[in-house]
């Protein structure tokens, strides 16, 4: 070993001892005759010690010609330090130098290496390897991979096995473009995996009953900050099991992680339908930490007064802001410009503020004296000192009003959450939708996922009213995770390929082995996949999934380390 200690290890029982550690030096301080240098390793940081007089001088002369970021082996003994740093756990020893190797010399690094670093997001991305030894970049990575372990224990311990199943495949529709692989053949070509979503249900039928894995799937969609062309899933899959065995078990699993990860429990798993979601919080992936469900106003209270938008719509409805109601102008404009942006149909934000011992002014006094104002806080079950906000226009555009100033609401601060995660299952999606572009259905989960077995007399004659067996788990308004029960009868698989535009031939082409080994005797089953990425933000906060991969792509799905992709050699 090249080295006695980390930089994080030593303590004041370790006083008197001879140690030898390894490291990047962190930083310098000279002061004439005494030279502190912070040494750096993933463990920590431990501020080693020359003095001019005790030293000899080429080893002062050496030290002093130390840079940032140079590799250095140590030798010397530990001593006590006179004043203690309270903010490193070694704050209460120093290492008096006697010997110093240079491992390897480093080049000035472009940004400093420092918990808050003024590298800007391009070069943190093009100097990964730099970033990456920032106490916060190893946290991140730690974390994460406290994640899998915690996963790989879990599902050990409930009888599952990790397979893995090959990068090199056929097409899996999963909503996104392939990336596509040639392959030897000319004019063959294999698809990275979106998931390995046909993979494991074959294995399913392969008799492997209860299977997970943490999968490498590759989409190449549009990214933002919780989206990467290849992502990291944990993914399941089981046997001889119905939707409520299968809820139960990803929400244990999910405790598991959050308790064993971050010692948080998680308070328990709301259950909304699609429709519910949609109709309350007009998004399938609701924040719950802040609960304002939109209440629909009758249309009668709020019409014929004068107020065109209002007399006009199709919809009117309202959200109820608790003690918000001495909120600022600018808060509200601030509200007003960020819907204008998102959801230009319901450009207008009317609001109704009500302070204790103030009375209720309203943006919409001009129209409706008090006695109105009154009623909508009746029927949005407000009291003074809440603020109301309201939308008209088309049922769909309020809805999607509504997701957005809840969104912008949670993130201004304006709100303080109840609660620190708010874990709900939104179930009941439609099966199919109609894609005005193609004229076709298209499936809204994916085309293995089986409708509602209530739903099952509804497939031939109104295939658009039939609800699916699916399942997303949304946590603080991410969508952690999205599984389904599968078609495991060939009739209906095929019926659903049908649907979605497939002639016989097309189906044999496309998916001729998994609508045969349905055939071969499938076991009912079902599954589920959380996005690992999005698991460690949840856990470890942050604002982008990039903190938590080691080598991510940028915004336009480069790798501007590797500056990937690359022209391919012709
Ligand atoms: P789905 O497409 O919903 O389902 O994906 C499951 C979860 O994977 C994560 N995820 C992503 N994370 C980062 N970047 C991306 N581009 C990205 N896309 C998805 C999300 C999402 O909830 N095969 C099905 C699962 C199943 O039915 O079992 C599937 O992949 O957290």
């Amino acid at each position: 070993m090249q080295r006695t200690h980390t930089c994080g290890l030593l303590r004041l029982e370790h006083v008197g001892a001879e140690v030898q550690l390894c490291g990047w030096v962190h930083h310098i301080r000279d002061k004439g005759n005494l030279l502190w240098i912070d040494l750096r390793d993933r463990y920590g940081i431990t501020q080693l010690v020359l003095e001019q007089y005790a030293a000899s001088e080429a080893l002062f002369k050496q030290a002093r010609e130390l840079g940032r970021e140079y590799v250095i082996q140590v030798s010397g003994v530990v001593i006590a330090r006179s004043a203690r740093n309270d903010k490193l756990p070694t704050g209460d020893i120093e290492v008096q130098v006697k010997t110093i190797k240079v491992l390897n010399p480093s080049a000035l690094p472009p940004f400093c290496i420092e918990e808050i670093t003024d590298g800007g997001e391009a070069l943190r991305m093009q100097y990964r390897y730099l970033d990456l030894r920032r106490m916060p970049m190893q946290r991140n990575l730690h974390l994460r991979h406290h994640v899998m372990r915690a996963t790989r224990n879990w599902f050990d311990d409930h009888g599952f096995i990790e397979v893995e199943t090959p990068l090199l495949i056929r097409s899996t529709p999963e909503g996104a473009r392939d990336f596509i692989v040639p392959a030897k053949q000319r004019g063959y070509g294999y698809a990275l995996p979106q998931s390995p979503q046909i993979l494991k249900q074959l294995l399913m039928v392969g008799g492997c009953d209860r299977y997970y894995q943490i999968a490498r799937c590759f989409r190449d969609e549009d990214l933002r900050s919780d989206r990467q062309v290849e992502f990291t899933q944990i993914d399941c899959e089981l046997s001889f099991v119905g939707r409520d065995d299968l809820l139960q078990i990803f929400e244990d699993l999910i405790r598991y992680i959050f308790l064993e990860v971050q010692g948080i429990s998680l308070p328990i798993f709301r259950r909304l339908t699609y429709r519910d979601a949609m109709r309350m919080y007009g998004t399938d992936k609701p924040d719950l930490r802040l609960d304002m469900p939109m209440v629909v106003l009758p249309l009668g209270m709020v019409k014929g007064r004068g107020f065109e938008l209002f007399d006009q719509a199709a919809c009117v409805a309202g959200i109820r802001v608790t003690d918000a109601g001495d909120c600022t102008r600018k808060q509200l404009n601030h509200l007003q410009e960020g819907l204008q942006r998102v959801v230009p149909e319901v450009s207008r934000l009317v609001y109704v503020k009500s302070q204790k011992g103030h009375g209720i002014k309203s943006s919409v006094d001009k129209f409706y004296g008090v006695k109105a104002l009154r009623d909508w806080y009746r029927v949005l079950e407000a009291t003074p000192g809440d603020l109301l906000l309201l939308l008209g226009g088309e049922a769909p555009a309020v809805q999607q009003g509504f997701a957005e100033v809840r969104r912008a609401l949670g993130a201004s601060g304006m709100l303080q959450a109840g609660v620190d995660f708010a874990p709900v299952w939104i179930s009941d999606f439609p099966w199919l939708s109609w894609d005005t572009a193609t004229c076709r259905y298209r499936a809204v989960h994916h085309p293995f996922t089986a409708p509602m077995p209530e739903d099952m007399h509804l497939v031939e004659q109104a295939p658009e009213t039939v609800r699916a067996n699916a399942y997303d788990l949304v946590i603080n308004g991410v969508e952690l995770g999205g599984g389904s029960v599968r078609i495991h009868e060939y009739l209906i698989q095929e019926q659903l390929f049908q649907y979605l535009g497939m002639s016989p031939e097309d189906i044999q082409k496309e998916f001729g082995f998994l609508v045969r080994a349905l055939r071969y005797g499938a076991p009912p089953h079902g599954g589920i996949a959380m996005g690992l990425d999005r698991l460690c933000v949840l856990l470890g906060g942050g604002s982008s999934i990039r903190d938590y991969i080691a080598f991510p792509k940028n915004n336009a799905g480069r790798d501007v380390m590797l500056d990937a992709p690359a022209p391919l050699p012709v």
